[in-house]
């Protein structure tokens, strides 16, 4: 939102919880992270829901937003908000006419829904507003409540039964990018044995206009959702016996990818006789896609590590990180260097991990002594094409 539509709508920041009495509704929209253990870390929802409950008054609707598995809303958060003594009973409720029909007789002293956040950064064909908002209320009234809330922002609002089906929906979203992804990556590796093209192959599968959606392989999944949101379910699904095995198999395609793009690296270098101990690698792009200042679960970061592991000298450049911040995992001290040809042609290749649109391609490939593409950014380079490797 532009900052003079803030000013206008009276928008205000505090950091003070006691202010979350005046409030009429209240969204929750915290970061749910995987642990050491590879588990849901709930510690965010479950401290902001602490800090709601110790100022929760009646009649307030509680909306949780954070991607998580089916049951957090019943099962984390409402036991939390009930310590405050106000009850918001579990009931059944039906959806007709776009409508929530509910028995008249039940008694909410507050209302709790859940309605994921779909955001999708760096996006510019679809702005907020224009994304359906799907919603699941503990009750009817927690459900109708959210309804007129989002109604009067959303263009569309989609009911549904429960925060469990509203909370399973949207992992659904992001587990059918990460199996679909990784069935694509799987078929990049086999196709670059088999000296097939898998980029015109998607371009040809994508002209059928009906039971295709086009994914792309690269050299790995990144961000903070489809790396993350799926091992949630995974993670509750072992309370029912239930193996996960498309989550679990599209985490393994996925997760090898930053060393296949190494090992095609190294087997490039290796062509050219240069001896990966004192070989000196510039990776282009560290963001996790392109456009975006963000780098949570980035590949390009794995694959840095895993050059320098193999003693590769590696630098980067990326428009959106002067320097390198410190992560979770990695602290590589890291600034992004300037891009010249001169400094292009100083390294024994150049990787391009993420295909940022500023990038000038030509130039990069005229200039470089090898580069090698995990995008296919390179696509419509003509000249110099010898000094490719697509990977
Ligand atoms: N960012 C997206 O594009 C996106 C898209 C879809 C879903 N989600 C989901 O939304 C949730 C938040 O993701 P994000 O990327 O916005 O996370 P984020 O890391 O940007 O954090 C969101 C906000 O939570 C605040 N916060 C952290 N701990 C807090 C606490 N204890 N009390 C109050 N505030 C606290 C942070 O200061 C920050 O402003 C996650 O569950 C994510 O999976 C995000």
């Amino acid at each position: 939102m532009p900052r003079c539509s803030i000013v206008k709508h009276d928008f205000r920041f505090t950091v003070d919880f006691r202010k979350l009495r005046d409030m009429d509704a209240i969204l929750i929209c915290v970061p749910t992270p995987l642990d050491e253990h590879r588990e849901p870390d709930l510690s965010f929802v479950r401290n902001t829901a602490e800090s709601i409950e110790a100022a929760l008054r009646p009649d307030q609707l509680i909306v949780l937003e954070s991607t998580t598995y089916p049951g957090t809303t019943e099962e984390v958060v409402l036991p939390i908000l009930e310590k405050s003594g106000l009850r918001c009973p579990i009931a059944p409720y039906t959806i007709c006419n776009a409508k929530t029909e509910f028995a008249s007789e039940l008694q909410a002293d507050f209302l709790l829904a859940f309605s994921p956040e779909r955001e999708d950064p760096g996006n510019k064909q679809f702005t907020t507003i224009q994304i359906p908002k799907v919603i699941g209320g503990v009750n009817g009234p927690s459900a109708a409540a959210a309804q007129l809330l989002y109604g009067q922002v959303f263009k569309e609002v989609v009911l549904v039964s429960s925060t469990r089906t509203a909370e399973m929906a949207k992992l659904l979203e992001n587990i059918y990018r990460s199996v679909n992804i990784a069935l694509v990556n799987e078929l990049k590796c086999l196709c670059l044995r088999m000296g097939i093209d898998i980029w015109e192959v998607i371009e040809a599968a994508r002209t059928k206009p009906f039971g295709f959606t086009a994914f792309y392989p690269g050299p790995g999944l990144g961000g903070h959702c489809i790396p993350i949101d799926p091992f949630y379910l995974t993670w509750k699904a072992r309370e029912y016996g239930f193996p996960t095995r498309f989550i679990e198999l599209a985490g393994e395609v996925n997760t090898a990818m930053p060393d296949h793009v190494v090992a095609s690296l190294v087997e490039a270098l290796n062509r050219r006789q240069k001896c990966l101990l004192d070989a000196k690698v510039l990776i282009l792009g560290i963001a996790y896609k392109k456009d975006v200042d963000d780098l949570r679960e980035s590949p390009a970061l794995r694959i840095i590590q895993l050059l320098q592991a193999r003693g590769v000298k590696v630098d980067y450049h990326d428009p959106y990180f002067p320097q390198l911040p410190k992560t979770r995992h990695y602290d590589f001290g890291l600034t992004s260097v300037e891009l010249t040809p001169n400094t292009l042609g100083k390294y024994d290749a150049v990787l391009i991990a993420t295909a940022h649109s500023c990038y000038d391609y030509p130039a990069i490939v005229r200039h470089a002594r090898l580069v090698v593409d995990t995008r296919n950014a390179t696509a419509d380079v003509t000249e110099n094409r010898e000094k490719i490797v697509r990977c």
